[in-house]
Order: structure tokens, then sequence, then C-alpha cells
């Protein structure tokens, strides 16, 4: 039974159960509150106005709310109506030991710019005048490639700031990377493909699509020169992060991408260039993409998550020609089309110059924040720290990854071992893969001392 009170807010309570209205109505609230459905604090219905609803006795209510203010579940005020206890007995439980373990209070893990500086201020002006002049058409389906504006806009930076050869045609807006290289691998299925080559260091998430999609991947080892491309073999397709290796942090050797855009026109396979934190390079400009070098056999691949929020879900990718069709047909077949607001409001941001400004302080910021870190721990390896947003920290001889992430855990710490972004596990000497974009600018400094207590062991 659905009922409806005074601030308009359903209930749904199921009376079905045995031993009377009563006991049944305690049994539905105390089901209800036990498992979230109505949240803590939550104002009830005045017991005339349940009653009324259910076509029970108000006496009936008023009892079954007394009987679970008694047990805790809910409290009643003088004046201020029944409410669902802050605390109530089951979510006590859940919180006690042996339970689960409290969230950490720090999260060095790779992926996630500092949300905190999104630039809220600058979005919001810009979705308001996004919004006042769409046209009405903006409201409907649209092109799965995604909105006109949006792929000038993209076409236009994507050329000035990252060397890429873009058309707006030729661009597809997806929603996150993720997305993106789901709709390439059905692509390349569709071309025949068996096979993609990954670096045997990445996203798991990326990898979990690749093998979701039919396609067999092929780990290519990683070293200081990025990927070893001369291994790609009769794979269809090869994925790279040539400006910055996630998560190890090489770039592509010169000579490496020369080979793998050799090898694409030779063999009419087609490499993937996911240009993930491209823009955030400290000791010198930005390393160009490699799409430039052939965009008939490149598919350049950006996305927003780093440089304004991963919670946009906005991403983009620049198509060869020859996969332009089946790229958007996968699209339409995915989801029609990534919603419009958005991508109106970053086509704003981008063309009013607030992208690039938000970079730059960005880039600032993430290079004061990489100093930091290397400044709090003398005597740990750093590496992978010339881009992006994260570096790859060598452990102490006498320190295992699981350690040390369960040393973080107990420093409320949440922390990544590079085994987890490996293709297969234990290849490498232990590592810790730790994310300097979060936590937020006043949480830093806490971080890093508890980061470098976990490190303090000396025995490199
Ligand atoms: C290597 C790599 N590629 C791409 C992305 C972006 O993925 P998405 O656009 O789905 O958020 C990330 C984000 O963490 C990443 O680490």
């Amino acid at each position: 039974m659905v009922t409806t009170w005074a601030n308009e807010r359903d209930l749904h309570l199921d009376l079905a159960a045995p031993g009377g209205v009563r006991a049944a109505l305690e049994a539905a609230l105390r089901d209800a509150v036990r498992t979230g459905r109505l949240a803590p604090g939550l104002l009830l219905p005045p017991s005339r106005t349940l009653a009324a609803d259910l076509g029970v006795a108000r006496n009936t209510v008023a009892d079954a709310y007394g009987q679970l203010v008694a047990e805790g579940w809910l409290v009643a005020r003088q004046g201020s109506g029944t409410r669902v206890a802050d605390r109530a007995p089951a979510v006590e439980a859940a919180v006690a030991p042996g339970a689960e373990a409290a969230p950490p209070r720090y999260d060095l893990r790779p992926g996630s710019p500092d949300v905190a500086a999104f630039p809220r201020t600058a979005w919001l002006a810009c979705a308001r005048r996004a919004l006042a002049t769409a046209p009405s058409e903006a409201f409907g389906y649209g092109d799965p490639r995604g909105r006109p504006e949006l792929r000038a806009a993209l076409a236009g930076y994507l050329a000035r700031a990252r060397g890429v050869r873009a058309t707006p045609d030729r661009i597809v807006v997806c929603s996150g990377f993720v997305q993106g290289i789901g709709l390439l691998c059905q692509a390349l299925l569709t071309r025949g493909a068996r096979t993609l080559a990954t670096e045997a260091y990445g996203v798991s998430a990326h990898r979990d699509v690749v093998a979701a999609s039919g396609l067999a991947m092929r780990p290519l080892p990683v070293d200081a020169g990025g990927a070893d491309v001369g291994l790609v073999g009769d794979a269809g397709g090869v994925l790279l992060t040539p400006a910055h290796q996630f998560p190890l942090g090489a770039a592509l050797a010169p000579a490496r991408r020369t080979a793998a855009v050799e090898w694409a026109a030779d063999t009419g396979g087609v490499v993937i260039e996911d240009d993930y934190d491209g823009e955030f390079r400290y000791d010198r400009q930005p390393v160009a993409a490699m799409q430039a070098l052939a965009p008939e056999q490149v598919v350049y691949a950006g996305t927003a998550s780093k440089s304004l929020a991963p919670g946009l879900r906005l991403a983009w990718l620049v198509l060869p020609g020859a996969l332009l069709d089946p790229v958007v047909d996968a699209k339409r077949r995915a989801d029609a089309q990534t919603g419009t607001l958005d991508q109106l409001t970053l086509a704003e941001f981008i063309t009013s110059a607030g992208y690039d400004r938000q970079i730059r302080r960005r880039r600032l910021a993430y290079r004061r924040r990489r100093d930091r870190l290397l400044a709090a721990l003398p005597g740990v390896r750093v590496t992978g720290i010339a881009a992006g947003l994260h570096a790859v920290l060598s452990l102490p001889r006498d320190l295992t990854e699981a350690a040390a992430v369960a040393r973080g855990a107990s420093h409320g710490l949440a922390l990544d071992g590079l085994d987890n972004y490996a293709a297969a596990p234990g290849q490498h000497a232990p590592a810790l893969v730790v994310g300097y974009g979060t936590p937020p600018d006043h949480a830093y400094t806490s971080a890093l001392a508890r980061l470098a207590a976990v490190l303090a062991p000396t025995r490199y």
C-alpha cells in the first residue's frame, strides 16, 4: 500500500505479514528502517494520516510508532512528529567491529582529479548561456556523434592544444573513454579483427570491456620507452597511452610511435591513442598527439575525466574515415547519443576559453602537489612524474604491495598496488601507484604525512 503525507512523499508499506495489522505494520516499518529505505531523520506521516491512508484505526498506528520508538528505530518529539532515528539499531550494527571497515580518510588511488576544484561558477555560467541559446531541437534525439557545437569546439581545441588533425564530422562524443573503447571494439569486430594488443599495464576496467566484447588481448611489455609495439603482430588494433603510459608513466619513444603507425599502414590495423591526461605535462611542452602522424590509422581519444571531472562522463573520439560509420552505429546501439545539455555546456566552456584557463590553473596546482609528494618522501624512488596526476612509488625491499596497502588502510589511506594494473600479476618489483590529484587541498598535507609514515621502513 502506498500512502502520501503532508510533504507529498510516498511511503510504501506491505502489511501482508501474519499476526494482525499492528504486528504487520511494526514489521513493515522496522524492515523499511533496517534496510535504509526510510532514511535516518525522515519525518513519518502523522498517525492520523497514515491510519486513514492504510484504512486502520489511528491507535494501531500510534501503538506501532510507540513500539518502534521504544526499540530505538524511531524518535518522537513533542511538536515535531515522529522521525526515523539518526542512529537506528541496524545502522549501529553495520558499523560494529567485524562488520564493514570504516572508509579510508584519504584516497590516494590514481584515477581522479581534485573534484573539489571543479569550476562550478564558470560551468554554471556556461550552462546558463548554453541553455538559454540552445535551439529546441537540441532537446530531441540527435546525431549519435554528438552536438555539432561541441564537435566544432573540440576540433578547434584539439588541433590547437594537442596537435590533433580533427574535423567536426570525424568526432564522436561518448560517455567516457570506457564507452569509447567499447564502441571501438565493436567497430574492430565488424572489420574482422580478433585481437587487440594492449599495454601490459593499464586500467583493468578497460581490459574488462575489451574482454566482454569478445576480442582477445595481447599484452605488450612496457619499459622506459613505453609499450613494445614490435610485438603487435597480427592484432587488428593496438591500444596505447603514448603521452604518459598508464600507470608506469613513460612517453612512447619516437621510434615506437613511427613503428606503430607503420604497422597500422602496412596491415590495415588501427592504433587507439588514449590521451587521458596529455594536457598535464610538467617538464616541457605537452607531448603532441601521435594521431597527427597518421590520421587515417590512429584513433585519438580524449576525455574530460582528468581535465574537469569523471562525473561528467564526457569523452571524444577522433576517427579515421574507415572507422566512422561502424563507431557511429555502435554508439547508436549503445545509447543513441550522449546527454546534450552537458555537451552544450562543454562547448560553451571551450569556446569561452574557460577550458584552457581551467587546465592552466590545474596544471600549476598538480605540479605543486607532485613536488610536495616528492619532498615528503625523501629516499623513496618515485617514477612517472613528468606528467599526469599519479606517480609510481617503489616499495622498500621488505614491504609487499599487499602489506603496504594494508598498512595504508590502518593509517586511514586508500592505496593501490601496481599489481592492480597489470594484465598478469607479479611481473615487477613491488610498487604503489599514488594519485596526487586527490584528496582536496586542505587534506593533502595530512595525507602525505600518513603516506610517509606508511613508507617509513628504510630497507630499499
Ligand atoms: C588510462 C586511462 N584512460 C582513460 C581514462 C578516462 O576514462 P573515462 O573517460 O571513462 O573516465 C582514465 C581515467 O581514469 C585512464 O586512467
